[in-house]
């Protein structure tokens, strides 16, 4: 079979609990994710071994060998469905590396969805699951895409029926934040502090549900931010810029350091994007719609 190409979109945390720290070292979470459209391109195609090319601005930020989650996902699929040989993936990359936008594990999700197709394995999705959730903690979100509240190591996936679309802009920073670190801020900022089990917010969901842009504004939470904050401090300057700008609520996105900012319109998404951009520390701002869709597979032409 010919190569295949998987578009797959970045995400945000809309909220983001993080209760205890488990046995296993993971926090327990109740997170909801919401896809946004940021995308990047992956093409898989059949080879003797594994291996992964990155284009685009970021392809130098990108972890090589083993280290990358695309190469880890192919790896941990081929393991499981016994499969020997390996595949060839380009990732075209748009989505901030080590941004907290789950851009790696959008990519070793979209691996998956390809090897599935070129192998002709014809998984359904629930049996990916377990095999993206054994890559990392936001990679079966990523065979979904949409809006999902999230469970566990965030693995444990409930969809989401939303017709809501909302604006979005986002300010990228100059370096990435390293997840475990931003964690153990996390845990080192709650020391003493006898931290609860996570909930859904209702409110969120319902903010979603009824496409209500200033109640969603008012749910946003990610108790991660006050780690990436106290990790990035300039951050902080980007959130109230961008408040300051017309957006109605400013958020870092998962780990960080990536600022999202839901905005009341498109239009006002545009002048958020244009006054964050050139600020101390971002590198580029975009703007993009969300929820987007799913992961969108496609044969490639010759
Ligand atoms: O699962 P993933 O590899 O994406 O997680 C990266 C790191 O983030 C973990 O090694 C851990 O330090 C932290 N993490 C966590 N609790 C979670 C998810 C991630 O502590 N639920």
């Amino acid at each position: 079979m010919g190569p295949v190409r998987v578009r797959v979109p970045a995400k945000v945390n809309l909220q983001l609990a993080v209760g205890p720290v488990r046995p296993d070292g993971f926090h327990e979470l109740v997170t909801v994710f919401c896809s946004v459209g940021l995308h990047d391109d992956v093409t898989v195609t059949t080879s003797d071994e594994t291996r992964v090319r990155t284009t685009g601005p970021e392809a130098h930020l990108v972890p090589a060998g083993a280290d990358n989650l695309a190469a880890r996902a192919a790896e941990a699929l081929a393991r499981r469905a016994g499969v020997s040989s390996g595949v060839d993936i380009t990732i075209d990359k748009d989505i901030p590396v080590a941004g907290g936008m789950a851009g790696g594990s959008a990519d070793a999700a979209a691996v998956l969805l390809a090897c599935n197709e070129i192998w002709g394995l014809h998984w359904p999705a629930e049996e990916l699951v377990p095999v993206a959730a054994e890559v990392g903690s936001d990679v079966a979100f990523g065979l979904l895409g949409g809006v999902a509240v999230g469970r566990g190591r965030g693995e444990l996936l409930e969809p989401v029926g939303t017709t809501a679309e909302f604006a979005w802009a986002f300010a990228f920073a100059d370096e990435g934040l390293s997840t475990p670190e931003v964690f153990r801020t996390c845990d080192r900022l709650r020391e003493g502090v006898d931290v609860p089990q996570p909930e859904v917010a209702e409110d969120l969901l319902a903010a979603l549900h009824d496409g209500d842009a200033a109640a969603l504004a008012a749910s946003l939470a990610n108790d991660l931010q006050p780690a990436a904050l106290a990790l990035r401090p300039g951050l902080a300057d980007v959130l109230a810029e961008g408040t300051r700008a017309g957006a109605l609520a400013g958020i870092v996105s998962g780990s960080g350091p990536t600022c999202a900012f839901l905005c009341p319109a498109e239009a006002v998404a545009a002048v958020v994007g244009a006054a964050l951009a050139g600020l101390p520390g971002v590198r580029r701002t975009r703007t993009a719609r969300g929820p987007a869709g799913s992961p969108q597979l496609a044969p490639v032409n010759p």
